[in-house]
């Protein structure tokens, strides 16, 4: 038969035995992390510390019935972990098990800011629509075909920002489904850079930017998605004349494989380098959230809806690659995608 204590070692919560004498009996590695080390022997009052898990125990000695309890801690960066632990006797031992329970707030607390954001997102150009229609209908503009006309653009537009909103949500979760599938098909990045950025520039011409786009000569393939590495690209491109047009030049290059220390493998690099404002270093670590905007009303005048660097990072994610970001105000901002080749 196995041993009790070679169980309770393979289970990847903590896990801790309290013998009938009221010491500490075993406790498993992962026990040892969150409660501390050469406990076994101990009385569990000074090893459990915890007001209300003591108590749970206590009543678990006095009464037999299982009880429950919330322990808290922090982890060795400093966040707050809380674990409910059950508390259950077996024959004379008191088998502790804790769960913890802050993967799953966290995880509630995404999904209820996502849905708390696209409503709010869906609801400003739907709000607007609904006026524009009253007007219409019942309003000033009822008989004035000139209003009307203006209204209908103004109409238009916010049905156009409706529409990529959805689109772009269909595209996170599409690459979010698909994240554990690395692909496999061979992409030519040089012909995917030059082709991308010949795409986009009427738009640099109209933002006044120049598009310079330098790869090396030899060819360099990845294994990619096609489709998906060109939404990165064209993202990155994006906004780097949206948000760094003042700079009136967008630097767009490949560079040649080299080790990566971060990924422990070799790598190809996709960077994407304006000379505009630049970006307050505040703003890096949530840059990639959904819906992460620094000025909200100029990327809303923009068209944009905020999800782009969200699925950019998941597309690398999925590439098993990363993004960079570096940026310091007034010098521009730099945006790299680092491949595994
Ligand atoms: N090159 C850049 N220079 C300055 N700020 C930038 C740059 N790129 C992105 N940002 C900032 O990061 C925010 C998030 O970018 P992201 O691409 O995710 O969304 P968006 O461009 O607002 O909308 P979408 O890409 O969905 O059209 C932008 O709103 C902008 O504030
Ligand atoms: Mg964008």
């Amino acid at each position: 038969m196995i041993a009790a204590h070679d169980l309770i070692d393979v289970l990847p919560g903590p896990v801790v035995v309290i013998g009938s004498d009221e010491r500490i009996a075993m406790i498993n590695p992962a026990g040892r992390t969150v409660l501390g080390t050469a406990l076994t022997g101990r009385h569990y009052i000074s090893a459990l510390r915890q007001p209300s898990l003591l108590a749970a125990v206590e009543s678990v000695l006095k009464t037999g019935v299982m009880a429950g309890a919330r322990y808290s801690t922090k982890d060795d960066s400093g966040n707050d972990i809380t674990y409910v632990v059950s508390i259950t006797r077996i024959q004379t031992a008191l088998v502790l098990h804790f769960e913890d329970l802050t993967d799953r707030h966290s995880a509630d607390q995404m999904r209820r800011d996502f849905v708390a954001n696209v409503s709010h997102e869906l609801r400003t150009p739907l709000t607007a629509l609904m006026g524009f229609i009253e007007t219409m209908l019942r309003g000033p503009a009822k008989d004035d075909p000139v209003a009307q006309e203006r209204f209908l653009t103004i109409m238009e537009a916010e049905a156009g920002r409706m529409n990529r909103l959805v689109g772009d949500l269909m595209s996170l979760n599409r690459v979010e489904t698909q994240e554990r599938l690395r692909p496999t098909d061979p992409v030519d990045l040089g012909a995917l850079l030059g082709s991308v950025a010949h795409g986009l520039t009427q738009l640099a011409d109209e933002a006044q930017v120049k598009l310079e786009v330098r790869v090396p000569e030899a060819e360099i393939t990845v294994p990619g998605d096609d489709d998906q590495l060109r939404q990165v690209v064209t993202n990155l491109i994006e906004n780097a004349i949206k948000y760094g047009c003042d700079g009136g030049k967008v630097m767009i290059a490949l560079l040649p494989p080299s080790f990566d220390t971060r990924l422990r493998r070799e790598v190809v690099e996709i960077v994407v380098r304006d000379y505009g404002p630049g970006i307050d270093p505040v703003h890096l670590p949530r840059l990639t959230e959904r819906f992460y905007r620094i000025d909200t009303h100029r990327s809303r005048e923009q068209g944009g809806t905020g999800l782009g660097l969200a699925i950019v990072k998941h597309i690398a994610n999925r590439h098993r690659g990363r993004l960079h970001v570096e940026s310091e105000l007034g010098q521009g901002s730099s945006f790299s995608v680092i491949l595994p080749i």
